[in-house]
């Protein structure tokens, strides 16, 4: 298991998802050795043979140049790959129990592994949580746990940092080799000059703290943007009563430079892999530290409800849906992922077989993974087709949930040659609302001014 890099470090990233492997790519891109490890052997399998796991712009592309560079090497071995390297970063998942809290599980289990590696592991080593966790997980979990299996002192024989990441899935290599900021959480200075040269290269602030703020920082961060999506989903909703364009308010709003245009977009509400369980995370573990959020209560339940709305805007366009077919375009949770963790497509979809809907969905990439998420009969009524136009075939409405360039590219005739009735239910704001109503489909959504 040898890689040979001139003078940079050699690096294991622990837990090769999109952050791991994100960040795997960018540091073997600058110079580094990087071991990608994973318990899951297909997944190594996989980037063995130079294939990503995972539909994300850009990884395989980079994943095969780095292959080829002899700078990643992907493995199961995740003892030699701690043993070979000075640097290790914990990219483990941190899924909700069912109870919402945070399943810390992983972590301990990836913080044993490299506790035992580092036993038998001479000179410095530094631990590095890229992990969302919750505020005091790296200093009362990882930390002590890292002692316990390595029988070495933290600070003295081995570092640890807590350094967020705040990609987003869709443009996580985009995101990662240009970040807003890097935050380096560090128990003491040492353990942050060694991630602060790693990241030298960088050309944005790079703050300093201690290893709780970090952790902070990111669930402040998530929480925040959640909150205001949730904020300009309930604006939208208001401008709908009224007959105004949230998108046009939004574009006043945003130019704003203390508000900014950016998460102002309304629509069918945030699904993903992060924002829900961390939200959920924070609120669950700020009652345990006996402070109830309000707020961020609220935010959540707002997101329960709000694509439910798409519903009632297709009742409002064809009555009583039972025995209807609508046409469900976009399962992934936002484009440019085959994600479909937390999607809006899930209560969506569920909400119109609840109503006596029959159901064609259409992803260009996360049906097969949406399928996962159904039981054996919602499988077998939904009508899962392999192009959006057989989808639209004698469909009554379509409802658009995720916005796919190929369905902004959509004219007005396509809509209307395809469907039984030209009735487009929009989530994303996907399709200009002026040009479809003006070519003669019926246009409906989230915000707009539904007649
Ligand atoms: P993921 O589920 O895509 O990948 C996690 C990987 O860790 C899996 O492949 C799993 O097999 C592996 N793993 C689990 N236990 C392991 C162990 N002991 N040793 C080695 N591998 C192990 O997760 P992700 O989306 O990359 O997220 C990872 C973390 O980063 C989470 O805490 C998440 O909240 C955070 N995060 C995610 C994003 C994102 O866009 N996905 C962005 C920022 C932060
Ligand atoms: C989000 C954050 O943007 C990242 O900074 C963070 O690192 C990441 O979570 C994480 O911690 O995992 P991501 O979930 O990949 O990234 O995607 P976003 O682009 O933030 O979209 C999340 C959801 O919000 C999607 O369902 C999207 O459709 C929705 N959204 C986003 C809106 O409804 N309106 C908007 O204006 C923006």
């Amino acid at each position: 298991m040898e890689i040979k890099v001139d003078g940079s470090p050699k690096i294991a990233i622990i837990g090769t998802g999109y952050v791991g492997l994100s960040t795997a790519l960018i540091l073997a891109k600058q110079g580094c050795g990087v071991y990608c490890t994973d318990v899951d052997r297909q997944k190594v399998d996989s980037l063995e043979k130079g294939i990503s796991p995972v539909y994300e712009p850009g990884f395989e592309e980079l994943l095969q140049d780095m292959k080829q560079a002899g700078r990643l090497h992907p493995t199961t071995d995740i003892q030699g790959a701690i043993a070979a390297s000075s640097i290790s970063f914990i990219c483990v998942g941190t899924p909700s129990k069912e109870d919402s809290s945070i399943d810390l599980s992983y972590i301990v289990n990836a913080a044993n592994m490299i506790g035992k590696a580092l036993a038998n592991k001479d000179g410095y080593h530094l631990v590095v949580v890229k992990s969302t966790v919750v505020p005091t997980t790296t200093k009362k979990l990882v930390l002590p746990e890292l002692e316990k299996a390595s029988g070495k002192k933290a600070g003295k024989d081995f570092g640890v940092s807590m350094n967020p990441e705040f990609l987003r899935e869709g443009s996580a290599l985009q995101d990662a080799q240009e970040p807003d900021r890097i935050v380096i959480g560090e128990m003491d200075e040492g353990a942050g000059a060694v991630l602060a040269k790693l990241y030298e290269q960088y050309d944005c602030p790079v703050l300093h703290t201690d290893l709780d703020t970090a952790e902070m920082i990111k669930y402040t961060s998530n929480s925040f943007l959640a909150t205001k999506i949730s904020f300009a989903n309930e604006i939208g909703n208001i401008c709908e009563g009224f007959g105004i364009d949230v998108y046009e308010v939004m574009k006043g709003v945003g130019l704003d430079s203390r508000i900014s245009p950016q998460f102002l977009r309304a629509g069918a509400g945030w699904g993903g892999s992060c924002f829900p369980k961390d939200v959920m995370a924070l609120v669950a573990a700020a009652r345990e530290n006996g402070t109830d959020p309000i707020l961020l209560s609220k935010v959540l339940e707002q997101n329960q409800v709000q694509p439910l709305r798409l519903i009632d805007l297709a009742t409002k366009a064809l009555g009583d849906l039972a025995g209807k077919r609508i046409a469900v375009l976009g399962l992934a949770f936002k484009p440019d992922t085959d994600d479909v963790r937390h999607t809006r497509a899930l209560p969506l979809i569920r909400g119109l077989l609840d109503k006596g809907v029959m159901v064609s969905a259409y992803d260009p990439k996360a049906s097969e993974n949406f399928k996962l998420l159904l039981d054996e009969e919602e499988r077998s009524i939904i009508i899962f087709t392999n192009t959006a136009l057989d989808a639209l075939d004698g469909a009554e409405a379509c409802i658009i949930q995720t916005e796919w360039q190929e369905f902004r590219d959509f004219s007005p005739k396509d809509l209307v040659s395809a469907m039984a009735r030209p009735v487009v239910v929009d989530g994303r704001r996907t399709l200009d609302p002026v040009r479809f109503i003006n070519g003669g489909v019926k246009y409906l959504g989230i915000g707009w001014k539904n007649d």
